[in-house]
Formats: C-alpha cells, sequence, structure tokens
C-alpha cells in the first residue's frame, strides 16, 4: 500500500531486523518500529502491534528467521524449538501463525547440525511465506472482484485489508481489484467493530489512502442498512477455516452473516488457503481466543463502562459454512465444504 508517496508492506526484514508498521498508533500516527530479537516479536503479535491472520503469519516466519539469527551454535536446534513455543504461545486462532512457524521449522531441521545453513534457509523461507501471501491476496483480489458490480455496496466487518496480510489483504483485496483495476464504481460500510475498532481506526485508515469512498457504522447499524436494502454483498476475511467450510473470524462476524442471510444479501469469505486447518472438523475444534475484559470497559485506556461492572471479550466466533456463500481463495472461489475444501488437497501443518 502507498503511504506518503511510498510503498509499504505491514511487515519486512531488513539487515537481520523485523520490521513493521505499529498498527496500535494508527490512524492518528504511522509509526514503523524495529525489532532484533524473537521475544520483542513475540510481544508484538501479542500485544497486537502487529494483528490480522496474514501479518500475523509473516511476522511469526520473520521471528523465526529472527532467533535463528541469535541461537547460539551450540544447543542451536533447542533454542529454535523453544522460540517456536514461544512465538505459538502468543495468539490462538490465527492459523497463519503455525502454518508460518511450522513451515520454517520444518525446513530447518535437516540442519540441526549446521547452523550457519539452518540460519539462511529459516530466512529464505520466512521470505517465502510473505510472498506467498502478498501474491495469495492479490489473486484474491483478482477473483473476488468478479463478483462485484459496479455501483455495488459492501459490507465488511474488522480489517481484513492490506494491514492484515503482508499487502493488498483478503476482504479489501476485490474492493481494490474492482475500483483500480476494473475502473467499478464501489462504496464501503466498514463495521467499527467492538471491542478494539479494528474497522474504524484501521479499516477506514486503508479505504481513505486508497481513495475508496466508505462509511463507517456501528457494528448494530448494518442490520438497518440492510433492511433499507442499501447492502449488495458482504465480504469479510477469516482467521481460520475448519474443513467443513465453517468460518472463525473476529466476533460480530457470526451476527452479520445472520443477518445477511434474513435479508438475501450475498455474504462472502476471503482467505488464503494458508488459514485452512485441515485438522479442525468443524468450527467447534478451532481455538478461539479470549482477550483481558479492559478491551470492552475501555477505549483507548479511559474507562467507559460503569466501574464494578465486568465483561466478556471473546475476541473470534465461527460462522457456520450454511451462511457463506463462498470462500474467496487464491485458487478461486469455492463453496465452503468439505469436498471442496478436501479437492484443495491442502496438507495438515504439525
Ligand atoms: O484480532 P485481530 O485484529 O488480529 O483479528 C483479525 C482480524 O483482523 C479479523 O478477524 C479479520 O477479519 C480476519 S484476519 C485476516
Amino acid at each position: 500500500m502507498i503511504v506518503n508517496g511510498k510503498h509499504y508492506r505491514t511487515v519486512w526484514w531488513q539487515a537481520n531486523k523485523v520490521k513493521m508498521i505499529e498498527q496500535n498508533m494508527l490512524p492518528n500516527r504511522f509509526k514503523i518500529v524495529t525489532y532484533t530479537k524473537y521475544k520483542q516479536v513475540c510481544n508484538a503479535i501479542y500485544t497486537m502491534v502487529t494483528r490480522g491472520a496474514g501479518a500475523i503469519g509473516g511476522t511469526a516466519g520473520y521471528g523465526m528467521a529472527l532467533a535463528a539469527v541469535n541461537a547460539p551454535d551450540k544447543n542451536f536446534y533447542k533454542f529454535m524449538q523453544k522460540a517456536k513455543k514461544d512465538i505459538e504461545a502468543t495468539r490462538p486462532t490465527a492459523q497463519n501463525l503455525f502454518y508460518a512457524t511450522n513451515l520454517v521449522f520444518e525446513a530447518i531441521k535437516d540442519y540441526k547440525n549446521d547452523p550457519k545453513k539452518a540460519r539462511e534457509v529459516a530466512l529464505e523461507v520466512a521470505e517465502d511465506i510473505a510472498q506467498e501471501d502478498s501474491d495469495s491476496c492479490e489473486r484474491i483480489g483478482r477473483h473476488g472482484s468478479k463478483l462485484i458490480k459496479s455501483g455495488y455496496n459492501i459490507s465488511t466487518h474488522c480489517n481484513a485489508g492490506w494491514l492484515a496480510f503482508v499487502d493488498w489483504g483478503s476482504a479489501l483485496s476485490p474492493i481494490y481489484w474492482a475500483k483500480m483495476k476494473q475502473k467499478k464504481k464501489v462504496f464501503v460500510y466498514a463495521d467499527e467493530t467492538r471491542p478494539r475498532l479494528q474497522g474504524a481506526k484501521l479499516t477506514a485508515w486503508e479505504l481513505f489512502h486508497n481513495k475508496i469512498p466508505h462509511k463507517i457504522v456501528c457494528d448494530n447499524t448494518t442490520g438497518a442498512l440492510m433492511q433499507r436494502g442499501l447492502i449488495d454483498m458482504c465480504i469479510v476475511g477469516s482467521d481460520r477455516i475448519a474443513r467443513n467450510g465453517d468460518v472463525a473470524n473476529k466476533i460480530g462476524t457470526y451476527t452479520l452473516a445472520t443477518m445477511a442471510k434474513a435479508h438475501g444479501v450475498p455474504f462472502y469469505v476471503a482467505a488464503p488457503t494458508s488459514t485452512i486447518d485441515i485438522t479442525c472438523k468443524s468450527g467447534k475444534d478451532i481455538p478461539i481466543e479470549e482477550r483481558d475484559e479492559k478491551e470492552v470497559l475501555e477505549i483507548d485506556g479511559i474507562r467507559i463502562a460503569n466501574h464494578g461492572s465486568h465483561a466478556v471479550n471473546i475476541a473470534f466466533d465461527v460462522t457456520p459454512a450454511k451462511l457463506v456463500a463462498g470462500i474467496i481463495t487464491e485458487q478461486g472461489i469455492i463453496k465452503p465444504s468439505w469436498k471442496k475444501i478436501q479437492a484443495l488437497n491442502l496438507q495438515p501443518v504439525s
């Protein structure tokens, strides 16, 4: 994405350091942060300096490469085992995190006694993961844009744009393609996405910088917009998809999908196949993160709720496959079913 005339990825490697956009400061400040230790990278994922499935995956891959740089020659393999465990403990739901740590770890296994070579391999694989994420999202844009007719009003939830991936995004990529490459007229309604407001803070910022007309709506507004016939389709992202096509995504997605069904609005999910976890039979098997209640009780550190009251903060929900019109992947648009997902021939990440 272009910011201030310069193209940025959300996360990248530079001179043995991991660099990324500090997403907690957006939209008020655009800042790049630099990390030299894998534990700093763990903290960045945990505190959501970077977030969104693809960006977390890219960051996890680079985190493994950074661990390899810092690992002592003696006990190299043990150090890497610990780094993998630490990175995987940061956030439980985004499948791309585990996809990345496992790919890097599997690749260095053959060089247990050759740390120099293992370091090279770890970085090569991390760079491949980031490139694959960017390429897949670009292809998602191309496939998904075919669903968009000029004049469409599109609803999206949370941020599954460029900031949630290494580049392009998943849910927003078809919109970027439709507008930029195909010159279609599009309008986006971005759910603000309580509690962390990724829609209001990040999606709106991205859309603004890409000159996509949009408005932010409270999460409880979209039903009324659908009732008034103002939404033509929904496109959302995903953090993990089970092999039966059930989709885990930011809390509120299930409500949106149910609302879309009630109003006959097609509900699409956009995700690279690296988000599909074939070891999860259904959405029930997807681990769902629960976060600090403070995120609900406060906004930007200011208490908004009654003192003495507590809150539930489930970060993701599961939308059953039957509510999903199609999954827009880099391989094309597929029906959310075991048969179609099986045909992708994906391997489990161990
Ligand atoms: O908690 P986050 O911000 O990491 O949540 C991830 C998301 O942004 C969404 O769930 C998104 O729609 C899918 S991630 C590409």
